[in-house]
């Protein structure tokens, strides 16, 4: 059972360059169901998997687990796989979305006992709701305050036992006594050219797409590591093949989409590109700050931040430094372009 308050409507968010709604729609058809369908992680889903089973065994409800990592690694889809496995309902919310009090207290009081709580972007939580967490994730208590003025006493009222699963791209920006208090934590890390085509040729099956020879590693190669990634492409190169190429995606139709896409070999697109170019040819290389870099490119630092940067520091194209980011000789070379003799920059 999913209930999800407003889960119709489109997340806001930029998730990853260049997603449309058709594209979120189709991520919900191609989200692996359990864990035997959840490619790669191993250590994490090996972890999980004893996590569950003594859970299980017990007849508890599961430790509260964090998941940290970039967007589009599996953070939502692990978090409702653990309820699948668990055989009870799963419950979600973003931490947005909550803002009182309140709000926590209506989900809380409502979960059947061992539900999963999905919390997304946990560390948007304020921290007045942050500490209304502390009680209920340690004692399974929720201390509510009744009335107002000088009648105004608090009460507790008891939880049932249930499992908080926090989703988190910055885990860097929870506080501490939040973060002590999930007793399972595990980072999502990006994924390897092997399993992302393993993801590909998953995901080809369940749209109906014809892949030949090297077409499925052609296409994760370009996938910055990144699951969601590789099933958008994976479409985009699929309208390519059947438009232009007799509807099979081979290694060379699949380069040749993706190259009119103008998705390079490392997987950047144009505005990967842009932000390089704009570090390397308006601020000579850097350092330049993380919000001025957003203004000339146009984007919200936080997309720069949580979307574009990672890939770019994990190509080692960009480096960060206490003064600001600068471009690596790598991203010079990356975009043709001749570096500056000063090697202090470097
Ligand atoms: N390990 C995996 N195996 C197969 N498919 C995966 C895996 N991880 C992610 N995916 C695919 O990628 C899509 C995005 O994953 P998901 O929504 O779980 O990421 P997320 O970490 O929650 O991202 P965000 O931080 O943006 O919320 C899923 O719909 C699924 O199709
Ligand atoms: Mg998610």
């Amino acid at each position: 059972m999913i209930r999800s308050p407003g889960a119709d409507e489109p997340d806001p968010r930029v998730q990853t360059p260049g997603a449309t709604l058709e594209d979120e729609q189709t991520e919900v058809t191609l989200r692996p169901r359990s864990l035997d369908e959840f490619v790669g992680q191993d250590v994490v889903v090996d972890q999980l998997q004893v996590s569950l089973e003594a859970a299980a065994a017990r007849g508890e409800a599961l430790d509260h687990v964090l998941l940290a990592g970039p967007p589009g690694l599996g953070k939502t889809s692990l978090a409702q796989i653990l309820a699948g496995e668990l055989g009870v309902p799963f419950v979600q919310t973003a931490a947005p979305a909550l803002e009182r009090k309140g709000d926590i207290a209506a989900f809380l009081t409502a979960l059947e006992p061992r539900s999963i709580f999905f919390v997304d972007e946990i560390h948007r939580l304020s921290r007045a709701l942050e500490e209304t967490f502390y009680p209920a994730m340690e004692d399974r208590q929720l201390p509510i305050t009744v009335g107002v003025g000088a009648g105004a006493r608090v009460m507790t009222l008891d939880l049932p036992p249930f499992t908080l699963v926090g989703a988190t791209t910055r885990a860097g920006r929870l506080t501490t006594p939040l973060r002590d208090r999930f007793g399972i934590q595990h980072r999502l890390e990006p994924y390897g050219p092997r399993d992302l085509a393993t993801i590909v040729r998953r995901s080809a099956t369940i749209l109906g797409v014809e892949l030949a020879g090297a077409g499925a590693e052609a296409i994760a190669a370009r996938s910055r590591g990144t699951p969601r990634v590789a099933n958008r492409l994976l479409k985009r190169v699929r309208d390519y093949a059947e438009v232009r190429a007799g509807g099979i995606v081979t290694e060379q139709v699949a380069g040749d989409a993706l190259d009119m896409l103008q998705v390079d070999h490392l997987g950047l697109d144009r505005l990967d590109r842009e932000i390089l170019s704009a570090v390397c040819e308006k601020f000579g290389g850097g350092p330049v700050g993380l919000s001025t870099l957003a203004v000339t490119v146009g984007e919200e630092t936080d997309t720069l931040e949580d979307v574009y940067e990672p890939y770019l520091l994990v190509c080692g194209l960009l480096k960060r430094t206490p003064r600001g980011r600068v471009a690596t000789p790598r991203a010079w070379a990356h975009l043709g372009l001749e570096p500056p003799r000063d090697p202090a920059l470097f």
